[in-house]
């Protein structure tokens, strides 16, 4: 029991196998085919709103329904507000914005959502000033708060300006107030639009946060307001909302390159294979992956070993940004033959990125990667990529095929610890047990395997010794050791707690915040300084039994960072103690939701959901802890 619980007892309270099989991967990627086949989005609360006017008017072929007819689902509250009309349009200028509405005082829009429609939503507000009778709209200026955030102050336009933000609404409506800045002063606005994102277009543990410090988990991305500031289709050209199934706009990177010699455009024909990257024709269309720039390795004037840079001004200076890169190896005639680095701010945001692993080896297939920086004095977001050590001299390469930059608005006031909607995908991290019910015996032969032949990661590791942060020290602990892990950048020695920390968070190991026993020891709920709820592990103090299971467990879980498995917090080795501390799900294990009766029963939906959700985390913990964001 000793040896081998270690490793199962923290994908744990499950009998979850520690390895998938090619069985299980492609009983995942199956299902993952017919998710695509699904219809086309349709979001679940869809408001388009022509703002002062007195008819529908469309835009892109899409319906923006007059404020004035009252739809149920949204109303106005403006005691002191106009419609104004452009009495002079020029021929061109769209009819949707021939028309706004003036505020000159405080005013809101409230749009109810429909009772599951929770969420993350885009926003997009439409102005486009022009003069009207008693005001010049280029002469407002103006706040818009929504729902409590400030999305823009002092705000005033010269031309017409399309602000699109991404919000969470976790509450019946959400509410835009446009408020003058002076009291003579007035706001207004030409049409509103509001509708859901796709699911899981923004997922709390997904992203990168780049700087100094090296590279750490960033938490929480759902509950900030982000602004889109970029929207580059690289190597490609413009796409308008007719082009994208969220309406949105892409424009070419010419003018961002910081050297366009550097840089060549790659083209494809084939439509690029949404399966398994982890993108979807939401997250980029396909025109965005089906182009690219590259290194331009004719240019004789170069070396050969060069970085293609782009600058993206921002503007604001002291501010956050969710960079997200979107790639698809377009250029290789095979797998596995493109290794490069991602820069961001000249911080190593992403060694050794290795696109056939993050697309479980499916060529062309779109990925996309999220990084948060902050923007440097510069006001410029610069974003390059370079050749990797381990490309072979002959492949040498890099590609971008998209880059969004948003700007994160605010942090959402105290929240408490993170708010996870998903109750089961939170469920399927902890598990993974549910694997098993769906493949009946086939599961039957996995733990039968696994039980036989230890895990391939860990017994590399131990080979390496009681040297966890050595593991991280080296740039490319790579595809030569087994092809598993193309290594990120990894966690500092900060992984370290001190015993008296665990003491105090579990009010020194107290009996009643026992949540769970293994052969290992005691598991025990507790809460950091910080306020994070935690599991911890505790071995039995004194023994040195588990000692190898104890480090390689250091080893290989400090490198994980999966949303479908649980990750590793800390540990502690003093005082002849063994802790290990994991981030804690508040949901319990899936075990309870499924045959226990203190939970509401789940769907076929959520449970198809966790069975693909572990496999995936089993796939990682398979092949490589290379892609952190899947
Ligand atoms: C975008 O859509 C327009 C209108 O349907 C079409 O004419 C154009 O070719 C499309 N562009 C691309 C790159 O597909
Ligand atoms: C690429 O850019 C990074 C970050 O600025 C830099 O450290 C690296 O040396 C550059 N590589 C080359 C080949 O110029």
């Amino acid at each position: 029991m000793a040896k081998s619980s270690f490793f199962q007892t923290i994908l744990s309270s499950s009998e979850l196998p520690s390895m998938a099989t090619q069985r299980l991967y492609l009983f995942s990627l199956t299902l993952l085919s017919l998710l695509y086949l699904a219809k086309p989005f349709v979001p679940t609360n869809h408001f388009l709103l022509n703002c002062g006017s007195h008819a529908n008017a469309s835009l892109f072929n899409r319906v923006f329904v007059y404020d004035s007819a009252n739809p149920s689902s949204v109303s106005l509250s403006a005691d002191r507000s106009v419609s104004v009309t452009d009495r002079n349009p020029s021929p061109n200028s769209p009819i949707l914005y021939r028309t706004a509405r003036v505020f000159t005082a405080d005013s809101s829009y409230k749009f109810i959502v429909k009772k599951n429609g929770t969420g993350t939503h885009f926003v997009r507000l439409h102005f486009s000033p022009f003069r009207a009778r008693n005001f010049d709209l280029g002469s407002a200026k103006f706040n818009v708060v929504a729902n409590g955030f400030l999305l823009v102050r002092g705000f005033s336009v010269s031309n017409t300006v399309l602000k699109e933000y991404i919000l969470e609404i976790d509450g019946e409506f959400l509410e835009i107030t446009f408020s003058p800045v002076s009291d003579s002063g007035f706001a207004f606005v030409n049409a509103i639009e509001v509708f859901t994102a796709p699911k899981d277009f923004i997922i709390d543990d997904g992203a990168r946060l780049v700087n100094s410090n090296g590279i750490e988990n960033y938490k929480n991305l759902t509950s900030q307001v982000l602004e889109t500031v970029h929207r580059i289709n690289v190597g490609g050209l413009k796409l308008t909302p007719f082009n994208d199934t969220l309406w949105r706009t892409w424009i070419p990177d010419d003018g961002f390159l910081a050297f366009k010699t550097a840089a060549k455009q790659a083209v494809t024909t084939h439509v690029p294979n949404y399966q398994t990257g982890g993108a979807s024709p939401e997250i980029a269309p396909a025109n965005v992956y089906m182009t690219a720039q590259q290194m331009n390795r004719d240019n004789l004037t170069l070396n050969g070993i060069f970085n293609v840079t782009w600058d993206f001004p921002v503007g604001s200076f002291g501010a956050s940004y969710l960079v997200r890169l979107h790639f698809c190896d377009i250029v290789s005639p095979a797998l596995n033959q493109l290794y490069f680095n991602v820069y961001i701010n000249d911080y190593a945001a992403y060694r050794d990125l290795d696109l056939s692993m993050l697309t479980f080896h499916v060529l062309s297939s779109p990925v996309y990667l999220d990084f948060v920086v902050d923007s440097e004095d510069s006001g410029v977001i610069r974003v390059s990529i370079g050749p990797s050590d381990l490309s072979t001299p002959s492949r040498i390469n890099a590609i971008l095929n998209g880059a969004e930059i948003m700007r994160l608005v605010n942090v959402k006031g105290l929240h408490g610890e993170s708010k996870k909607r998903n109750v089961w995908i939170l469920v399927g991290l902890v598990v993974g047990g549910f694997v098993i019910v769906c493949l009946g015996v086939a599961a039957v032969l996995l733990i039968f395997k696994c039980k036989k032949k230890k895990p391939k990661p860990p017994r590399r590791v131990e080979s390496a010794g009681w040297t966890p942060l050595r593991v991280f020290g080296g740039s490319s602990y790579s595809r030569m050791s087994e092809g598993t892990a193309t290594t990120s950048p990894g966690p500092n020695g900060s992984l370290r707690i001190p015993f008296v920390d665990i003491q105090a968070a579990t009010n020194n190991f107290d009996k009643s915040l026992i949540i769970g026993m293994g052969g290992f020891g005691m598991v025990y709920k507790g809460v950091l300084k910080d306020n994070t709820k935690v599991a911890v592990k505790r071995g039995v103090p004194g023994s040195r039994q588990g000692l190898p299971e104890f480090q390689t467990e250091i080893t290989v879980f400090s490198k994980i960072r999966h949303r479908h498995l649980v990750s590793l917090v800390g540990y502690c080795e003093e005082q002849s103690e063994m802790i290990l501390v994991y981030e804690y799900m508040e949901n319990g294990p899936l075990k309870n939701h499924l045959y226990g009766l203190k939970h509401p029963p789940l769907s076929w939906k959520q449970r198809l959901e966790i069975c693909i959700g572990s496999a995936r985390g089993l796939h990682y913990l398979h092949t490589g802890s290379a892609q952190g964001n899947r």
